[in-house]
């Protein structure tokens, strides 16, 4: 990446202390990773007797303005990362910057609004309250807050409810306070862990909606999620994250572009026709070519492929599978 990334981890490794049932990580002898997808091959020490590797040599980089979605199963690293990322906790090795600062040094967050996983407020303040608090926290006051904070309740669409305690907000509206409270001191970057966990489809939506609007606004956004439909939506480039490693990456569009296949989509075609179709549907009448171009699996599948069928050794054969489902 030419520009300065907004993120940039590397090689990060994070082993914790574990009970000995635990698996360690995956391997177990002194490893060359094959791994990251980008970056160099490098020696990886095995997690010392009684840890266990929660990320397991990850390396990413984020570009100013992109929204980056890292998904993997439960446990799978993801809010290890984040945090690691974040200077919550520190790595076991590797290094992680954001907007070229190191992430062990405090003014690295300075550009940083995070959402964590299971954010705790206080059931008793209302929604403005809230976001003047953490404003507060943030060195913000008076006018400036005031004015801060009647502007993220309406770009969260909680103008109405500001008034509201947050006891009787819903699972959505606590999250896209979150969100607001993420937002206050106006940062470059928003790393969001699970920011839909737990929110109905609507509440999703709605957040959803909010990304893409921040996306807009010219602001970067590293989120991690295990709802994939969620991310296939919003995301430029994703990560997938699976035993602690960094098995696929790159940009939405080429992960689920199946390069070897093209599809015709054609509106008011016969049975018939289909079998002349390459040539005829220039000349036929009445026949609409909508798009063409290569056909589409789904992240989920591709989601599948790369974690539960990577363990079961399936990851080939699913390949074909999918082939001669999206053939006419
Ligand atoms: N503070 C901790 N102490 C010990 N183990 C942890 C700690 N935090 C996370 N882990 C372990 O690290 C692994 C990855 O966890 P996590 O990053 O929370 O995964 P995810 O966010 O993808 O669900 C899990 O096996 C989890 O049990
Ligand atoms: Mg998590």
């Amino acid at each position: 990446m030419s520009e300065m990334a907004a993120v940039q981890i590397r090689n990060l490794v994070k082993d914790f202390r574990g009970s000995s049932k635990k698996e360690s990580a995956p391997g177990g002898s002194a490893l060359e990773v094959p791994g990251p997808v980008t970056g160099t091959p490098l020696e990886v020490l095995p997690p010392a007797r009684g840890m266990v590797r929660a990320v397991d040599n990850v390396s990413l980089e984020i570009a100013p303005g992109e929204i980056y979605g890292l998904i993997g199963p439960n446990g799978s690293g993801k809010s290890t990362t984040m945090k690691a990322l974040l200077g919550l906790v520190r790595p076991s090795s590797g290094t992680c910057s954001i907007f070229g600062r190191d992430s062990s040094k405090v003014d690295s967050r300075q550009d940083v609004g995070f959402l964590p996983e299971n954010p705790y407020f206080y059931k008793h303040l209302s929604g403005e309250e809230t976001i003047r608090f953490y404003g507060r926290l943030c060195g913000m006051k008076g006018a400036a807050l005031r004015q801060r904070t009647l502007e993220l309740l309406d770009l969260v669409g909680l103008e109405e409810a500001g008034k509201r305690r947050l006891g009787g907000y819903s699972k959505g509206m606590l999250q896209r306070i979150g969100l607001a409270q993420a937002l206050v001191q106006d940062p470059r970057l928003l790393i969001l862990d699970e920011p839909t966990a737990g929110v109905d489809p609507i509440g999703s939506r709605q957040i959803r909606d909010l990304i893409l609007t921040l996306k807009e606004r010219g602001f970067t956004v590293f989120l991690c999620s295990h709802l994939l439909e969620q991310v296939q939506e919003v995301c430029d480039r994703v990560g997938i994250i699976h035993r602690g490693s960094l098995v696929k990456e790159g940009r939405l569009e080429d992960l689920i572009s199946i390069e070897d296949q093209t599809e015709i989509i054609l509106r008011n075609a016969t049975p018939g026709l289909l079998d002349r179709i390459q040539d005829l549907a220039h000349q036929e009448a009445g026949v609409e070519l909508v798009r063409t171009g290569h056909p589409r699996t789904t992240l989920e599948r591709l989601f599948l492929r790369e974690t539960v069928q990577r363990d079961s050794g399936k990851v080939s054969e699913e390949r074909e599978d999918e082939s001669k489902e999206q053939s006419p």
